[in-house]
């Protein structure tokens, strides 16, 4: 027996199919059902292009989104970079892992890879918090990237990445501490979407340019900075752990102090800090 006279059954559906479809689209124009059928190829065809563009694309966006994260780092930084290609000048930088529960490095992870929003989505990678608290962050990453900063072995700068909630969008920054782990020495905000002209100011170079030399944290290891309301008076007591607030933007403004209370704190970089200064002192 031939096998062209038993056909492989799943030759003869598709074989039906195409009978069925040639059918349908031999139909007059005015047929609502070729016209249901055409939109619905159209509409098949179309995902399959959004979706495969989608896919092909994202490598591309990852590679662009950790270029434009170490530009944010080598700012943040200070660092002279002139005449130097990114690598060249993010090279200079050293990249570590920090599990923030003991505040220790971990070196079984590549920390250009890692991802904290992932982290904070993955039970396996990140702990609930009791309560979400006012930096809205209700899974905190078991491990955050940190950059550090030295020169001839000597600490210059500890970069820490931050975020939390602002009024509309979650404010992702990068604060830059000097040594001691305790004053800022630069801050800024690469993503945000607060309000253009009120809320997201936070990202303007006029604010930020306030914090260098604001002191976080006081002498008992306690997140202090406070973003006020209006301006800081500069003879004021306690005037170094106070920022001017945002004018029109007070609640961004607030979020701004839950965010760094929260990192530099008990949940966040603060065993990693204690352990730092601890280091830098014996
Ligand atoms: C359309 C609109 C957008 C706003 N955007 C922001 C914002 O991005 N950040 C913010 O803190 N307040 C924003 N506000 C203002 C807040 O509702 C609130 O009035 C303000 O934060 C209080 O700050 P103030 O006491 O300094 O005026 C916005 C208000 C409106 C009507």
């Amino acid at each position: 027996m031939s096998a062209e006279s038993h056909p492989h059954p799943h030759l003869t559906r598709a074989r039906a199919w195409l009978r069925w479809l040639r059918a349908l689209f031999q139909r007059p124009n005015d047929d609502p059902r070729k016209t249901l059928a055409v939109a619905l190829v159209l509409c098949l065809v179309c995902s399959v292009v959004v979706s495969a563009t989608a896919v092909g694309l994202r490598p591309l966006q990852e590679r662009n989104a950790a270029r434009a994260l170490k530009s944010e780092v080598i700012k943040v930084a200070g660092l002279e970079t002139t005449g130097m290609s990114l690598d060249q000048a993010f090279d200079q930088i050293e990249q570590r892992l920090v599990e923030l529960e003991t505040g220790e490095f971990v070196d079984d992870a590549d920390p250009l890879t890692y991802s904290y929003r992932d982290a904070a989505k993955n039970p396996a990678a990140s702990r609930a918090l009791a309560e979400a608290g006012r930096a809205g962050i209700q899974r905190r990453p078991d491990r955050m990237p940190v950059y550090l900063v030295r020169e001839n072995g000597q600490l210059q700068t500890i970069i820490l990445p931050v975020y939390g909630a602002g009024l509309w969008s979650t404010l992702h920054g990068l604060l830059a501490l000097a040594p001691d782990g305790r004053t800022a020495k630069a801050l800024t905000f690469y993503e945000q979407r607060e309000t253009a002209g009120l809320g997201s100011e936070v990202a303007g170079e006029r604010w930020l340019s306030e914090w260098p030399g604001k002191v976080l944290i006081d002498e008992r290891g306690e997140p202090v900075i406070e973003v006020v309301k209006g301006r800081v008076d500069a003879d004021a007591p306690h005037a170094e752990h106070r920022v001017d607030g945002l004018s029109g933007a007070t609640l961004t403004s607030n979020g701004v102090t839950n965010l760094m209370r929260f990192w530099l704190g008990e949940q966040g970089y603060g065993p990693f800090l204690a352990r730092l200064s601890d280091e830098n002192c014996g």
